[in-house]
């Protein structure tokens, strides 16, 4: 195959076992990471050409869409799994998180999806969170900026569709990919949130440990890019084909309530 995929935060987690399902689908595969050259045998699949990649950072964004040359499959999964009680959430820590999770995957698809526009081919796929669709306490500025990503791709994705570029969103619901330990979290000492705040934490970590492998994400992300007419919105692992069709039919108040006694608070 000639086709170039490039994977972003393919380190570890759903990018790294995205990156791999790639290669293994015959994809000439390019993943990044903020380090590429300080990564252990461990942290690279085989067969993927890692490139830094830093969000955060315009330039790197851009030094990255110039060395990958043409690219027909995005899968823009980096990102930032941010925590805190609403009113304690730093101004920089947000401004980092929409700059990681939201403005920089947006900024990389704006640089690499005229080529797939010439070239009448193309796939884009955003990594959101089954949060966005089932928002949670303490998860606000996460849940926003997932939303915000699927915001983008849904309002583009007849854009491009007349041009054979497609723009998905896939939600992953709790994946065991040790995300838990790189968690940023922002309390403040006298915090009236704090024994609820810790409590939807550790049903966030037992969660994650139970969750489903990333190799089923990567299995979904591979589906929406080689489907003809890729779907607007996929989801996976927390019983997502159960749960996304009760969400229609039940009153919002008990998916609310539901949601929120998954992780052990009680609304
Ligand atoms: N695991 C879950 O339960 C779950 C659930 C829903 C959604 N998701 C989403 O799925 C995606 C992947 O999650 P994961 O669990 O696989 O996470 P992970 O194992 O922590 O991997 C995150 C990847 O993102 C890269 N990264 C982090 N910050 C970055 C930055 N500022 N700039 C560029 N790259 C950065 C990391 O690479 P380096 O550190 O090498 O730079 C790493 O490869 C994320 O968008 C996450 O929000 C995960």
């Amino acid at each position: 195959m000639d086709r170039t995929a490039l994977v972003t935060g393919a380190s570890s987690g759903i990018g790294k076992a995205t990156a791999a399902a790639l290669v293994a689908r015959g994809y000439r595969v390019i993943g990044t990471s903020r380090r590429p050259e300080s990564l252990t045998a461990g942290q690279r699949a085989d067969g993927v050409e890692m490139l830094p990649l830093d969000l955060g950072d315009e330039a790197s964004i851009e030094a990255l869409a110039r060395a990958a040359g043409p690219v027909d499959v995005l899968v823009n999964n980096a990102g930032e799994s941010q925590s805190g009680p609403f009113e304690e959430l730093p101004g920089d820590a947000l401004r980092r998180l929409f700059q990681v999770n939201v403005l920089g995957p947006v900024r990389l698809t704006q640089l690499l999806v005229p080529g797939m526009r010439e070239r009448r081919r193309g796939r884009v796929v955003m990594v959101g969170s089954m949060l966005a669709s089932f928002p949670l306490a303490y998860r606000s500025s996460y849940v926003a900026s997932k939303a915000a990503l699927r915001g983008f791709s849904d309002g583009a994705r007849h854009e491009y569709s007349p041009f054979g570029v497609w723009l998905t969103t896939v939600e992953p619901g709790s994946i065991n990919t040790g995300i838990s330990a790189r968690r940023t979290k922002y309390t403040s000492e006298d915090s009236p949130h704090r024994a609820d705040f810790a409590r939807m934490l550790a049903a966030l970590d037992r969660n994650e440990r139970t969750g489903v492998p990333a190799e089923r994400v990567a299995a979904t992300i591979v589906t929406a890019i080689e489907a003809s007419r890729p779907r607007a919105h996929y989801a996976v692992g927390s019983n997502a084909a159960l749960v996304f069709p009760l969400r229609r039919l039940l009153p919002s108040g008990l998916v609310e309530k539901a949601t929120h006694r998954r992780h052990d608070l009680r609304r």
